[in-house]
């Protein structure tokens, strides 16, 4: 009978030490089944990714779309230039992106999150605010500069802005091959269609012609 109960309980802590190291398991893209599956763009995707192209040469596995510099003359003095499956086909199935992000002056990457990824950045140029909250409303943020890195825990809200005199520049990368980004701003008052006000005043505290006032600021 003791015995019975020894085993039942190690078999217990057995079981529970599995489903501890398969959380982590699941907390990112699956694991490829092949070396490379690089992305047919002009297929469906299927369950998860691209189907893979059936032929494939040494230039599917090289992009030279991360470089700089970029247009930053818009409303938010930032401008985003993604390597992910949708860009860089070679990705697919491989689990990690990366982003170059450029900051004019002033520039702000407004608030958003990746519901797919985990981020890591590394500021190459200038001095930026990095920023993230918790799900309960704490905010982590410091300013740091070329050469130090930031991680943003997987899903959740972070922005960045350029608090230097000159441009400042982020690669940021994923552990996604597509992380996605909810950029509140515009998912909430540029959706399409949109939200309906009766919802957004009660949500906001606020009346409708302030919010009639943002969705034609974020209408697409
Ligand atoms: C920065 O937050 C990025 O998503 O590249
Ligand atoms: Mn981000």
């Amino acid at each position: 009978m003791a015995t019975l109960q020894i085993s039942s309980s190690l078999f217990r802590s057995f079981f529970l030490t599995l489903c501890l190291f398969a959380i982590p398991s699941l907390s990112s893209d699956s694991d490829p089944l092949q070396d490379f599956c690089v992305g047919d763009l002009k297929a469906s995707p299927s369950i998860n990714g691209f189907p893979c192209k059936s032929s494939v040469s040494a230039s599917d596995f090289f992009f030279s779309g991360l470089g700089g510099p970029l247009n930053t003359s818009n409303a938010n003095g930032v401008s985003v230039a993604p390597a992910n499956v949708l860009t860089f086909p070679g990705l697919n199935t491989l689990g990690l992106s990366m982003n170059n992000v450029e900051f004019a002056p002033g520039g702000v990457n407004p608030p958003h999150s990746h519901p797919r990824a985990t981020e890591a950045g590394i500021v190459i140029e200038g001095s930026v605010f990095v920023g993230f909250l918790t799900t309960n409303n704490t905010l982590f943020s410091k300013v740091i500069q070329a050469g130090e890195m930031f991680v943003v825990p997987r899903g959740l809200v972070h922005f960045q802005w350029n608090v230097g005199k000159v441009k400042a520049r982020l690669i940021t990368s994923f552990n996604s091959q597509l992380p996605g980004s909810a950029v509140l701003p515009s998912t909430l008052f540029g959706s399409n269609p949109t939200i309906p006000n009766a919802v957004l005043t009660k949500t906001f505290r606020t009346d409708d012609v302030t919010v009639n006032k943002l969705k034609s600021k974020f209408a697409v």
